[in-house]
């Protein structure tokens, strides 16, 4: 799919001809094209349960700091915050959590489900 419109996009003179370069096109490219279906139950949950609620759940024995008003504890609270949660923690320098250490295909998925998903699933 990327290739066909790359191709399409490409000079007929076919100069420029080569390596496609991916980095370039995927910026073009809606993030949500193949997206598979992601939701609070098949990732979202896990995902924050695991990379970001050991500072951000309400119950956190210890925040290290993070706002008391976010908060994922529930689907609806993700939801509430996602253009916070893809601003810091998708991206070419996502800020958070702080350490890093996120494989970057849980990032890509964490796209897939906030930006391509049913908002509120
Ligand atoms: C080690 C603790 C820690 C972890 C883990 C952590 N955060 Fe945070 N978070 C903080 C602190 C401290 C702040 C407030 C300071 C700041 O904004 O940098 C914060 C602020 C935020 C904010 C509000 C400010 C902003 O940047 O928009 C969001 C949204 C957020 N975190 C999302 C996340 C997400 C999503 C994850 C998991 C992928 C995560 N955090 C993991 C500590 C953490």
């Amino acid at each position: 799919m990327i290739f066909l419109l790359a191709a399409c996009a490409s000079p007929p003179t076919g100069s420029d001809s080569g390596p496609v370069d991916t980095a370039d096109t995927s910026a073009n490219v809606d993030p949500c094209v193949d997206a598979p279906h992601l939701t609070w139950e098949t990732f979202g949950q896990g995902f924050l349960t695991a990379q970001c609620q050991t500072c951000h759940a309400s119950t956190a024995p210890d925040r290290h700091g993070a706002p008391d008003e976010v908060t994922f504890d529930t689907v609806e609270q993700a939801w509430l915050f996602a253009d916070s949660i893809l601003s810091s923690s998708t991206g070419g320098m996502p800020s958070m959590p702080p350490a890093g250490g996120v494989p970057e295909d849980d990032r890509q998925r964490l796209t897939w489900w906030l930006s391509c998903g049913t908002p509120g699933t």
